[in-house]
């Protein structure tokens, strides 16, 4: 059953309004919307913002492409209540890049060839932004532990890995035991 499918049987009462009024700050403009109680900040970012850059993978917490940033922390968006973002500063993909000028990450990105279908890479990004903002990762293996929250379906762990290594500022960038050709895209 889907949340709309739930939401069109929950009664409604006079004391439960369905809608609410929020502003939400996205990418530095605020936005004053209508939305109803269930939304998830996912489907509001794309379904009334057009902001369909955030990926939805399983809807469920579990894949990390609706990565997003609230307030320099990484969260899934898919599990975010809209309703209750008011006054939160919400980054999305569209917002990591300063006009023309991408992010470094989005730079690392594609000099590692951290990607091949990209439908993960959205998510991939905000994460390893929020990661960087925790400070906590050290060693290539605390970045792979660190992000795997964030799953690829094509496999492209490795050159995610050292672009976000790079970035970072952790040493062996490139893996010794699987040395990548950018634009050849190993698994
Ligand atoms: S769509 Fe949110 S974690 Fe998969
Ligand atoms: S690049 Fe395709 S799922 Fe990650």
């Amino acid at each position: 059953m889907t949340r709309d499918t739930v939401a069109e049987q929950t009664p409604q009462t006079a004391d439960t309004p369905s809608r609410h009024s929020v502003t939400l700050q996205v990418n530095g403009n605020d936005h004053a919307l209508e939305v109803q109680a269930w939304s998830s900040l996912l489907d509001v970012l794309r379904e009334q913002l057009a902001l369909t850059g955030t990926k939805k993978g399983c809807d469920h917490g579990q894949c990390g492409a609706c990565t997003v940033l609230i307030d320099g922390r990484r969260i899934n968006s898919c599990l975010t209540l809209a309703a209750l973002q008011a006054g939160k500063a919400i980054t999305t993909v569209e917002g990591l890049s300063d006009g023309q000028a991408l992010h470094p990450l989005q730079e690392a990105f594609l000099q590692h060839d951290a990607f091949q279908c990209g439908y993960c890479t959205p998510g991939q990004l905000c994460s390893a932004v929020g990661l960087i903002n925790e400070g906590r990762a050290r060693t290539r293996d605390d970045v792979r532990e660190l992000m795997s929250g964030n799953l690829c379906r094509c496999g492209a762990y490795t050159q995610i890995t050292s672009a976000v290594c790079e970035v970072a500022g952790i040493e062996q960038a490139r893996d010794p035991q699987c040395p990548t050709i950018v634009g050849s895209v190993p698994a």
